[in-house]
């Protein structure tokens, strides 16, 4: 396994966060143990990132398609999301990372979205690692929602700004997705124009920081073109 050599350009990585459920499962336990365990990767995860050079790191937590599950996984996953705001609070103000999340915030319980619009501003400062939490996140609606407020007239840079929702967040360059699946899923689809993909059949509740490694040191020995040529 070869291990990332952190550079100094910043670095956006995005992942999908899949295999939870399955991974709760084959413990014997139930679905909403593998995405308690899931958050223990999220830890390592956020915690391992600045390390490996990663300067933005966007994490897809729940789906606006998730809503469809049961009422008591759905639930279980808004409680996790509020304990995780609560618990881990403190240590990311203290580390240096900025929260922001992305998605719809009407249809969240209002608790869970006073919490995390309380932590955006309380890490609002913090510039060690920028944290993106998406939830209740549909990438298509975003480009819908920014597309029918600018009109036909819009730009480039203004539909951009309206769909990314932050001035200094730039595309992404890496998008991890875990628990074995090929595909978006509807995430982030305007960001990953240009992205390089990276797929593992590891669940995301066994993910840390040494596949974080090993997928920035295979993203750093890609060629990126960006449609034009090799360099000479
Ligand atoms: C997909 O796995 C995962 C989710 C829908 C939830 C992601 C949530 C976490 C990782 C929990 C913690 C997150 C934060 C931000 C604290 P799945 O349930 O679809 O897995 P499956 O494909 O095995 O069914």
């Amino acid at each position: 396994m070869q291990s990332a050599c952190p550079r100094s350009e910043p670095l956006h990585v995005a992942i999908i966060m899949d295999g939870n459920g399955r991974w709760g499962l084959s413990q014997g336990l139930t679905r909403s143990h593998g995405h308690n365990a899931g958050a223990d990767a999220v830890r390592r995860t956020v915690e391992a990132a600045p390390e490996l050079g990663v300067t933005t790191l966007s994490l897809f937590a729940f789906a606006s398609s998730n809503w469809a599950r049961p009422t008591a996984e759905v639930s279980a996953l808004m409680d996790l999301f509020r304990s995780y705001l609560t618990t881990d609070g403190p240590r990311l103000i203290e580390s240096g990372a900025r929260l922001s999340m992305i998605g719809r915030r009407d249809r969240l319980p209002p608790d869970l979205a006073r919490a995390v619009t309380d932590l955006e501003a309380e890490t609002r400062l913090n510039d060690r690692l920028n944290l993106r939490i998406a939830l209740d996140y549909s990438s298509r609606e975003a480009i819908m929602f920014a597309a029918t407020r600018l009109g036909p007239a819009a730009t480039l840079a203004e539909l951009e700004r309206l769909i990314v929702g932050d001035a200094g967040i730039g595309p992404v360059d890496l998008l991890i997705r875990t628990g074995g699946e090929q595909r978006l899923s509807d995430f982030m689809l305007w960001e990953c124009a240009f992205a390089e993909l990276w797929f593992t059949r590891r669940m995301w509740p066994d993910f840390d920081a040494s596949d974080l490694s090993e997928a920035i040191a295979d993203f750093q020995r890609r060629d990126r073109r960006f449609g034009g040529l090799v360099a000479a």
